[in-house]
């Protein structure tokens, strides 16, 4: 019997515990979990900065996570229906900060959103970082 593939997308940049917790809860929904980690230009773009960790590294750290199987580079926003059915996809899982946003991709993969871990974010790190710095 072919595995149930789970994927999950995010920048997974100064890796934390709410990423853990959102590739484990990922991981548990099927037999094989996929991961697009969004590329530097993408972030750039989206968020205004460049990652502290290069797309190169945060696939590497994203990847050698003992529930993650494969890592890809997510290289447009507008992609996510094609990964799903090029990794083919039974679930996408997303953490509740994407609350209904993928709901149109119900037609292909069944979709879920976990619960945010609170009070943790990359943001709110590096500005932690930056403030105590020196
Ligand atoms: N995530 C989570 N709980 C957190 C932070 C992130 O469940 N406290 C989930 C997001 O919902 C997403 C995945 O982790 O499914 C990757 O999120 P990402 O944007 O890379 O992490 P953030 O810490 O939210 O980054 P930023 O502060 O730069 O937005």
């Amino acid at each position: 019997m072919s595995k149930r593939t789970v994927i999950t997308f995010g920048t997974f940049d100064v890796l934390h515990v709410g990423h853990i917790r959102v590739l484990d809860r990922a991981r548990a929904l099927g037999d094989r979990l996929v991961v697009g980690v969004s590329a530097d230009q993408l972030n750039i773009s989206k968020k205004g900065r460049a990652p502290v960790f290069s797309q190169d590294e945060r696939l590497e750290i994203v990847g050698s996570l003992r529930v993650v199987d494969e890592v890809f580079v997510e290289e447009s926003l507008e992609l996510k229906r094609d990964y799903v059915i090029h990794y083919g996809a039974a679930v996408l899982a997303m953490g509740n900060d994407w609350e209904g946003k993928f709901d149109y991709l119900s037609d292909i993969c069944e979709v879920v959103y976990f619960p945010r871990t609170p009070s943790v974010s990359t943001t709110a790190l590096i500005e932690h970082i930056a403030a105590t710095a020196g």
